[in-house]
């Protein structure tokens, strides 16, 4: 992308168009419900989020372990919804970005998006689970907010690591439990059992039918689960920014964990 092209994304003075702010607030009512809340020409998509200025003030908290220039990166955006995170990597003068996500609504609101920022995104409505149907792999993956949202997050975690990340993984996760990690010990004799009672031992737990009225959310980490996961999966953790927020590299998957399926 030109340096002039980047910069009419910085902010949304710039992003002019025909459309009369009656008919912009019109066309984005009827995109919603919005989960991100952008501001598209001095619209805001969802200004009453109940995380507040969601996901513009997660990502203040971490966004300096992002470089400023992605200029020749490419990144993909797993799990985007309505593309605040993509857009975001465009005004960083990111190159190919791709976004994907399972629901089409969402995946409206977000080329909508694109198109009012005049930024050149590519969205697929697709699973995480589909991944092997991309024949390359990305510098900068985006996987945030997805994990909890998964039946099967381990074999997510694995799928990225043998697919799409090339370089590096943006993750986020809820967590809930206990954000202590440390002193687990590699081993422990089958006589052990105190030690799964700790709350900084490793926990996925299972909602088997809804957590904040959500029927998506599956599987909640506490920090140290996430932390074994993304390792066991092959990631190295670089950076923890924010409580949730990790910044990983590839590093070496678990000596004894197999390939995902379709994937030898
Ligand atoms: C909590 S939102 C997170 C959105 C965004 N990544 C963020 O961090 O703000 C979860 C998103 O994941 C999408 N999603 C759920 N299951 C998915 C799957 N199997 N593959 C890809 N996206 C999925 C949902 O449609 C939704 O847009």
């Amino acid at each position: 992308m030109a340096a002039s092209q980047a910069s009419r994304l910085t902010t949304t003075q710039d992003q002019v168009s025909e459309m009369s702010s009656k008919d912009l607030k019109e066309q984005i009512n009827a995109l919603g419900p919005w989960f991100h809340n952008m501001t598209i020409q001095g619209v805001e998509t969802a200004p009453d989020h109940f995380l507040g200025d969601y996901p513009r003030n997660k990502w203040q908290a971490f966004e300096d372990v992002i470089p400023r220039d992605l200029e020749g990166c490419s990144v993909l955006d797993i799990g985007c919804n309505a593309g605040f995170y993509a857009l975001e990597m465009k005004r960083r003068n990111a190159g190919r970005v791709v976004g994907i996500d399972t629901d089409a609504r969402y995946l409206a609101q977000a080329r909508f998006a694109a198109e009012q920022c005049g930024a050149d995104i590519e969205f697929r409505q697709m699973s995480t689970y589909d991944l092997r149907q991309f024949d390359e792999k990305f510098d900068l993956v985006i996987f945030m907010g997805v994990l909890y949202h998964l039946r099967h997050p381990l074999l997510a975690l694995d799928l990225l690591y043998e697919t799409v990340v090339g370089k590096h993984l943006l993750f986020q996760s809820m967590q809930r439990g206990s954000a202590d990690v440390g002193g687990i010990e590699e081993n422990d004799p089958f006589s052990e059992e105190n030690v799964f009672h700790r709350p900084d031992y490793p926990k996925l737990h299972f909602v088997e039918h809804r957590y904040a009225d959500d029927p998506t959310n599956w599987f909640i980490p506490n920090k140290a689960a996430v932390e074994a996961m993304l390792r066991s999966a092959g990631f190295k953790i670089e950076a923890n920014p924010e409580e949730e927020v990790y910044l990983c590299s590839r590093g070496e998957r678990h000596f004894a964990a197999e390939p995902p399926p379709l994937c030898t």
